[in-house]
């Protein structure tokens, strides 16, 4: 658990690195790096919503939020979250994650903008848009008296759902609470306590679900548990907003990804097309012979040795029209540089992140 705990910590604070940077070097590096990349995105989007013509099941424009210390957490925020997709919302400390998400659930008023549920605006329509949404906050308020079963029945009632036992039952298996049903809250350990969360926000059977960093001390098999709830509801419609530090989750987790920085949405793209666009693939050749510099007729390809020769590394950009491994392999020939085995590797969406920061510098 220990080891765990300590590779998400890195991973975090290389999250924290690689996400903070992108937004100043994009307003100021228009059409270069990120910038360029911005606006594929943004036609992509146009693009997508053209050709799926579904309506967005949340829709906000142009929101703002300046709080009355008169910090301004988010900048005309402009995003579409789809039916029954997963959307991750990925980003660093204080980068407006959580005042997002507070805006849409009616928590925190907006400074300027609107946002839409399925067409209800969330102020005009505030109840009826409250009892779409299930919200599984970031910050741990249990009622610390009352049992497990008491408190997830009492939350379906405050939204005027009838009686649901075998709901709630139901709902308690998926996220391995049952058998602390009749506990006392405070008796729960931390990762029950934020399942318990989850529960709560799953009693009045909401369309929408906000995960407001669900798996904050949760260990890794409880983890891959939620996830698993968390597709069994997308499966049955349910459209799920996760917000996450950790792109390891989003990864895994995601239809599409928003990246967001300093109150700015920097990047919406979907996983899996992030990934295809931007990842670096690396081919690997395992040499006959140790190598002890690149020969001159192989320098345009930019190649690298291991330290004991005994690997050559050619990295290549599957967005180019031709990789150039062809006419590697050709060159190498010529060369008389034999390999025995050879692989490729794909860049994970952290190395694609750290690259874009490295890249808009
Ligand atoms: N009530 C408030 N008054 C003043 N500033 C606030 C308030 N709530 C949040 N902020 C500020 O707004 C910014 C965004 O905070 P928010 O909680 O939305 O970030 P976050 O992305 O959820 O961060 P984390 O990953 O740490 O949860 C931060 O700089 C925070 O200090
Ligand atoms: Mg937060």
């Amino acid at each position: 658990m220990i080891q765990a705990e300590d590779r998400r910590f890195h991973q975090h604070a290389g999250v924290d690195w690689a996400i903070a940077s992108p937004a100043p070097a994009l307003r100021h590096r228009q059409g270069v790096g990120c910038a360029a990349l911005r606006y594929s995105v943004h036609r992509i989007r146009r693009a997508d919503a053209t050709i799926t013509g579904v309506a967005p099941i949340i829709s906000v424009s142009n929101l703002s939020k300046t709080y009355a210390s008169g910090f301004q957490a988010l900048k005309s925020i402009n995003l579409d979250i789809r039916r029954a997709e997963i959307f991750a919302l990925l980003g660093p400390n204080g980068a407006g994650k959580t005042t997002l998400i507070s805006i849409i659930c009616g928590i925190v008023n907006p400074s300027e903008g609107a946002v839409s549920v399925d067409g209800h605006d969330i102020v005009a329509a505030y109840r009826t848009v409250r009892s779409m949404i299930g919200l599984v906050p970031q910050e741990l308020t249990t009622d610390a008296f009352e049992t497990v079963w008491a408190t997830v029945t009492f939350s379906r009632g405050l939204f005027g759902k009838p009686a649901n036992p075998g709901y709630i039952e139901k709902v308690l298996k998926d996220l391995s609470l049952w058998d602390k049903k009749d506990s006392k809250v405070m008796t729960l350990s931390g990762g029950m306590k934020r399942r318990l969360l989850i529960a709560k926000a799953l009693s009045h059977e909401p369309q929408i679900l906000f995960l407001d960093e669900p798996t904050a001390g949760v260990d890794v098999e409880l983890r891959k548990d939620m996830w698993q709830v968390v597709r069994t509801l997308r499966a049955s419609g349910v459209t799920i907003i996760l917000t996450t530090h950790y792109i390891e989750e989003a990864e895994e987790m995601a239809d599409r990804i928003g990246v967001i920085a300093k109150g700015e949405i920097i990047l919406v793209e979907r996983k899996d097309e992030l990934m295809r666009k931007l990842g670096k693939k690396q081919l690997v050749l395992q040499l006959h012979n140790r190598l002890t510099g690149i020969p001159p007729n192989l320098a345009v390809y930019g190649l690298e040795v291991n330290a004991d020769g005994s690997e050559l590394m050619y990295t290549y950009d599957t967005r180019a029209e031709r990789t150039g491994i062809s006419a590697l392999l050709k060159d190498l020939s010529t060369a008389g540089i034999v390999f025995t085995d050879l692989n490729t590797t794909q860049s994970s969406l952290e190395d694609i992140f750290v690259d874009l920061v490295r890249k808009s510098k």
